[in-house]
């Protein structure tokens, strides 16, 4: 280093400027470079805090919004031992959980097969029901949806699953505004029907909230209102995945003797793959490892995943705490391998009244005759005598 060069670069200024100036301006250089080091310090501390909290938000802390005082919901959680916190005890928490969390497939699932060891959570909040709708378009009807969510917020969480291509908005006053997952394409019949059932499943997951997870297609309708349907699956001690042995062609015969010795023939199980479950089944599906690459692989053209995975999963693996039904009524009376769809006209009282109690069955150890409390498939130009119904018939506010 030569120091002649740094004189250069002061030039003449050198001899305008005395000593205790210069002492001045360095002075000042270096209170103003110090000054620099401790902002930029802050600036990248708080940086680094902004993003550990916003990950700690999304990944752990259930998403707690209110919930109404005025609910029936308060009321019918009074008889059970749920606390519902004040949404002045509330404050603070994290708003709701984005349906949209961007993370890779892989680690969603990782992400969403934790599960919290210490039983009691300090953030405690009225449970959750998630709705996870897998359609290919639109919601067929939302409206009717719409209403029975109305004034129950912060007792459901609602996703969807809707062919990738598919760009029709919704409103942005809807409870279904915002809530698509990333989806896949999944086409009816295809073992990734499970894979879409599993993204949805992990989506609702990461919001420690959700206890009871109902998946849904496009054509659903609610037979009950929301305080009946949420008591029901909330209160319920059971899963309900339908899993039964079927002889002939369509049960047994999809079974591929390639699957053993995880899975033989005698726990091959069919049933319906619109399912109601608890949490600790739900962290159970996004985790399997073992089941579902084996079907994934063995149970694929004509087999019907979807109708076979989870029924004999749960049926090998959970089936003390299965009731082996699903709360989805659908009519396969007609035959042929579509169930039957209702049109305007099919809409009666009569019929609303036989899906809602025409059934027995067991719930909680007793016989029940509220069986359903969904069913499909259901057509658009249903939807006004449905709306119509509602009140009257399934008691909607
Ligand atoms: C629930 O019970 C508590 C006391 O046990 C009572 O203060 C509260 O008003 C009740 N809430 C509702 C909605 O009935
Ligand atoms: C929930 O279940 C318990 C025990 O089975 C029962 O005592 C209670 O009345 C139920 N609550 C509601 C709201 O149905
Ligand atoms: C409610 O909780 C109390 C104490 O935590 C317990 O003694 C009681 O058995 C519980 N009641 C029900 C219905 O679970
Ligand atoms: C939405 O999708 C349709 C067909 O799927 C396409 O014709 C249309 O251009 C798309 N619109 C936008 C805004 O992407
Ligand atoms: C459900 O099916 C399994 C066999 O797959 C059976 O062991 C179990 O008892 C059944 N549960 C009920 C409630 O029927
Ligand atoms: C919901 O429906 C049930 C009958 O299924 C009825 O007893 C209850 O009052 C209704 N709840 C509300 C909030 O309307």
């Amino acid at each position: 280093m030569k120091p002649k060069q740094h004189e250069g670069s002061l030039g003449a200024a050198k001899f305008f400027i005395t000593q205790s100036t210069l002492f001045n301006i360095f002075s000042h250089v270096l209170a103003f470079a110090s000054g620099l080091l401790i902002g930029i310090t802050i600036i990248t501390f708080s940086l680094k805090n902004l993003s550990l909290n916003f990950q700690f938000h999304q990944l752990f802390l259930p998403s707690l919004s209110p919930p109404p005082f005025s609910s029936p919901i308060s009321t019918l959680l009074n008889q059970t031992n749920i606390t519902i916190f004040t949404p002045n005890e509330l404050r603070g928490f994290s708003k709701p959980t984005k349906a949209m969390p961007d993370m890779t497939e892989e680690e969603l699932l990782w992400r969403a097969s934790m599960v919290p060891r210490i039983k009691e959570s300090p953030y405690k909040q009225a449970p959750k029901v998630a709705f996870m709708f897998l359609t290919k378009g639109p919601v067929l009807l939302r409206p009717l949806w719409e209403r029975f969510f109305k004034g129950n917020e912060g007792f459901y969480s609602i996703y969807v699953h809707s062919h990738p291509s598919f760009n029709d908005t919704v409103p942005q006053s809807s409870v279904f505004h915002g809530r698509r997952i990333p989806s896949k394409e999944v086409r009816w019949g295809e073992f990734n029907i499970v894979g879409a059932e599993r993204r949805l499943l992990a989506n609702a997951l990461l919001d420690f909230s959700n206890q009871r997870f109902v998946l849904l297609s496009e054509s659903c309708i609610p037979l009950f209102n929301f305080s009946t349907i949420y008591t029901y699956l909330i209160n319920s001690t059971e899963t309900f995945v339908e899993a039964y042995d079927l002889p002939g062609a369509v049960g047994r015969g999809r079974y591929s003797p390639k699957m053993r010795p995880l899975v033989r023939l005698s726990q091959w199980r069919k049933g319906s793959q619109w399912f109601q479950i608890d949490r600790a089944l739900a962290t159970e599906i996004v985790s399997d490892q073992q089941y579902f690459p084996l079907f994934n692989k063995h149970c694929r053209n004509g087999c019907y995943g979807d109708e076979h995975y989870l029924p004999t999963f749960v049926g090998i693996k959970f089936w003390r705490s299965n009731s082996n039904r699903t709360l989805t009524w659908v009519d396969w009376s007609k035959g042929g391998p579509h169930p039957a769809r209702f049109m305007r006209r099919d809409v009666t009282v009569d019929f609303l009244k036989r899906l809602r109690d025409g059934s027995t069955c067991h719930y909680n150890g007793k016989t029940t005759n509220i069986c359903y409390l969904f069913a499909r498939k259901f057509m658009p130009h249903a939807l006004d005598r449905l709306l119509r119904f509602a009140p009257q018939i399934m008691h909607f506010n």
